[in-house]
């Protein structure tokens, strides 16, 4: 295999060669015997530095699973960058191994790693028992995590972390809905924030599948940039927990003739026709309507150095608008499609924030969507808002 040296954070990694592997003239990862996206640099690091938040809480050795590994940069870079930690990596890719295991050495992480070449749910299944579990567990697969996310939960020890991507954004976002029916038994819908009911079907489902086994769940960090998905949840045993998590499950109420929205629990009656126009209302989920991610642990993760990362820069500016949204309501408005409805040009966004932050309303950005805010102003209010400017 023609390899590349290439640095993430503090790791060194021999990844397939860019000019080698190409489709219409750019490296493209699927060409390569082994996979490896250097897109998802910036998820990497983000992890890299969940992870330290987390270590800090937990007793030593911390033992982390990267069951679909690829060349190991998650599980290297977890042994490598954030102290205390094993990783046991797998991949079914029997090429991949032997680059894990230089990779390891090359970092000096060799006796901080095992290293299997086994289906991920095998892997999982034989760290099951108790006293096997692991503390964190990283499903980042091709497509969607669902077939992953049984022997996940059973894998994690009680208040550990399972964190999960997906890249399955045409169904999750209603492209393809029947495709989101069957994988995630949820119902998607195609608005303007699709990407925020992506993330929350997505989210819902590692919740439900953690209910089976009566663990609660908490998500720490979720976010929807690029072309993924991605959560990191904590997952508490306890009925109590579990029932308190149920209660944050529920669906979302969208009118597509006036942009009304609404979340409901999920076993409320709702009034199909819409309250502000008497329209049909379309009906999403089940999905997680809780918060997306945890304040406090936000904190934490902001006090975490990340100068060494390439994309120091990027994790900042992100991370403070992912703070400043985490505790507003569900879905998000684009400034731009509510101007061009309301035959206005578009106004500055910062403007549009301030006037209804001085109707005495909270608004913020989202990472969501650069055009788009989040608010607790009704449709109307941001309208008139619009208007206004
Ligand atoms: C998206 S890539 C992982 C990328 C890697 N985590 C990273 O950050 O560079 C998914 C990996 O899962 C492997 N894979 C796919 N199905 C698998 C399965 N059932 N069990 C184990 N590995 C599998 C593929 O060979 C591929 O390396
Ligand atoms: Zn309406």
């Amino acid at each position: 295999m023609d390899l590349d040296l290439v640095k993430e954070g503090t790791t060194l990694l021999e990844v397939p060669r860019s000019s080698s592997y190409t489709f219409q003239g750019r490296y493209a990862p699927f060409k390569a015997p082994v996979f490896y996206n250097p897109r998802m640099e910036f998820s990497r690091d983000l992890s890299v530095m969940a992870l330290r938040v987390f270590v800090k809480e937990r007793k030593p050795p911390i033992s982390v699973c990267d069951p679909l590994a690829g060349l190991g940069a998650r599980g290297i870079r977890y042994a490598n960058e954030v102290q205390n930690v094993k990783s046991v990596m797998g991949d079914l890719n029997a090429d991949a191994i032997p680059l894990i295991l230089k990779n390891a050495d090359l970092n000096g992480v060799s006796s901080k790693v095992e290293v299997f070449e086994k289906d991920a749910n095998l892997l999982l299944a034989e760290s099951s028992e108790p006293g096997k579990r692991h503390d964190f567990i990283d499903i980042d697969p091709f497509g969607t995590p669902v077939h992953f996310l049984s022997s996940a939960v059973r894998a994690v020890k009680n208040k550990g972390i399972l964190a999960v991507t997906a890249t399955d954004t045409a169904p999750l976002c209603g492209v393809h809905p029947r495709a989101c029916i069957r994988k995630y038994a949820s119902v998607p819908l195609r608005t303007e924030y699709c990407h925020e009911t992506a993330l929350r079907i997505m989210i819902g489902s590692v919740v439900m599948e953690a209910l089976k086994h009566d663990f609660g769940t908490e998500v720490l960090l979720s976010y929807s940039v690029d072309h993924y998905l991605r959560a990191f949840t904590r997952l508490t045993l306890g009925a109590r927990r579990g029932d308190r998590a149920a209660a944050d499950m529920g669906f979302l109420l969208h009118c597509p003739s006036c942009g009304w929205r609404e979340k409901i629990k999920l076993n409320a009656a709702f009034d199909p026709k819409c309250p502000t126009c008497g329209e049909s209302v379309s009906r999403a989920g089940p999905l997680w309507c809780g918060q997306l991610s945890d304040p406090s642990f936000l904190d934490k993760m902001l006090n975490e150095d990340r100068s060494l990362f390439n994309t120091s820069r990027r994790i900042e500016k992100f991370l403070r608008i992912v703070r400043e949204e985490c505790e507003m309501p569900i879905s998000f408005y684009v400034i731009d499609n509510l101007s061009s409805s309301l035959k206005r040009d578009v106004p500055p966004i910062k403007k549009v924030i301030e006037s209804l932050k001085a109707k005495g309303h909270k608004a913020t950005l989202t990472h969501f969507h650069p055009k788009a805010i989040k608010t607790t102003a009704p449709i109307s209010d941001i309208k008139s808002a619009i208007r206004g400017i």
